[in-house]
């Protein structure tokens, strides 16, 4: 389908608070966005702005080819006109109408024969696990089940535009899986434009194709998931995304592509930089090893947590510490010493006053 979403210069402010500030987006046709970002940072807000259920103070949104919002044009199109699939936390389903009705209700207004909404409704339902449930009303079912159903209603809809918040928020970890890989596919499947909610950072990372990291209702970086995760635009992102958490050391610039973190020099490419940097890389770029290896740097292991598939293991030097991850069950013991090395490809260089990424 192609349907974009172009936000220009979008701002709505609560009082003093600035939610969404100055934002412009370009959501590609068929394009899965995710809003990612902190409690407060101005997702909702800004998906509410698209949807039509917040009335922004300035800017410009279009949905496919229609202006939907303009300040400067006096335009502001309400939420049912704007043909989009909604699953908003609090867009509850109606409480006085049962399964079948809460997702036909929308339908019936398209003038859809009784034939057709079954189909959809069996179809609906059998995607979110929920067949069956028909002739229930909301208040007979737990939250995961009421958070389905909003989702089936969407999908039974097959709009061309899918703003999706929180939408697997009340699901236990299994459910929310299954749900993820129902999602991309539905995604996969119904090319409808998306711009989804979370601030669940797997679930961005495996389903969009592009994500917005926002801080204080301005995007820090809009990107592909690989983009974010490998090259975070400044050390907000690179400390938001990862778990564990990426490794950031203050340091200088000490000569070509070397930077001194304090106790020993880690090679990284430098770009011409001088002066105080900051030095981010990820626990898994760093290789451990328990017996002394060329050029790297002894460390003791301070505490090994192993979860299965792997292992994170913290390490001290004096008051430096690093962690690192290692694929399957470590052998390494607490208090043991290691030689941690570091591959220049691997890291990323911050400038320490700026905080954004060094690059060529
Ligand atoms: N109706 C409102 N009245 C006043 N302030 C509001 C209102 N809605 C949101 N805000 C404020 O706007 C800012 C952004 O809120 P928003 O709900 O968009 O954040 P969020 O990123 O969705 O957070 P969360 O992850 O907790 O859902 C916050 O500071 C919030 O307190
Ligand atoms: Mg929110």
């Amino acid at each position: 389908m192609d349907t974009p979403i172009i936000i220009k210069n979008l701002t709505k402010k609560f009082g003093d608070v600035v939610a969404v500030n100055n934002v412009s987006v370009t959501i590609d046709p068929g394009s899965f966005l995710t809003l990612l970002g902190p409690s407060g940072c101005g997702k909702t807000t800004l998906l509410r702005c698209i949807s039509g259920l917040e009335d922004p103070d300035d800017g410009e949104i279009i949905i496919g080819d229609k202006l939907v919002y303009s300040r400067s044009k006096g335009i502001s199109l309400p939420a049912g006109q704007r043909d989009l699939g909604l699953v908003f936390q609090n867009y509850a389903l109606w409480p006085h109408m049962n399964v079948y009705k809460n997702i036909t209700f929308a339908l019936e207004i398209q003038k859809m024969t009784k034939e057709e909404m079954d189909i959809r409704v069996k179809e609906s339902l059998k995607e979110v696990q929920m067949a069956g449930y028909e002739d229930r009303y909301p208040r007979e079912m737990s939250g995961g089940q009421q958070q389905r159903i909003a989702l089936a209603r969407m999908l039974a809809y097959r709009p061309k535009v899918f703003l999706m918040d929180e939408p697997l928020s009340n699901l236990d970890a299994r459910l929310r899986m299954d749900m993820r890989t129902e999602l991309k596919r539905l995604h996969h499947i119904s090319g409808a434009t998306t711009a989804y909610v979370t601030h669940d950072q797997i679930e961005a990372m495996t389903m969009s194709t592009k994500i917005a990291v926002m801080k204080l209702g301005v995007i820090q970086q809009m990107d592909t998931p690989d983009m974010v995760y490998h090259y975070p635009a400044n050390l907000f992102v690179a400390d938001f995304i990862g778990n564990p958490k990426v490794n950031l050391m203050p340091g200088w610039v000490t000569g070509q592509n070397l930077v001194d973190v304090g106790k020993f020099n880690i090679p990284v490419k430098t770009f011409n930089q001088t002066g105080e940097v900051v030095v981010g890389l990820r626990p898994e770029d760093i290789m451990i090893s328990t017996e002394p290896v060329d050029g790297a740097v002894e460390f003791s292991a301070y505490s090994v947590l192993p979860s299965g598939a792997d292992t994170t293991i913290i390490a001290r030097k004096g008051d430096t510490e690093l962690t690192i991850k290692e694929m399957g069950v470590s052998k390494i013991q607490m208090d043991q010493p290691v030689w941690l090395s570091f591959t220049e490809d691997a890291i990323n260089l911050y400038d320490k006053e700026t905080e954004d990424l060094i690059t060529a």
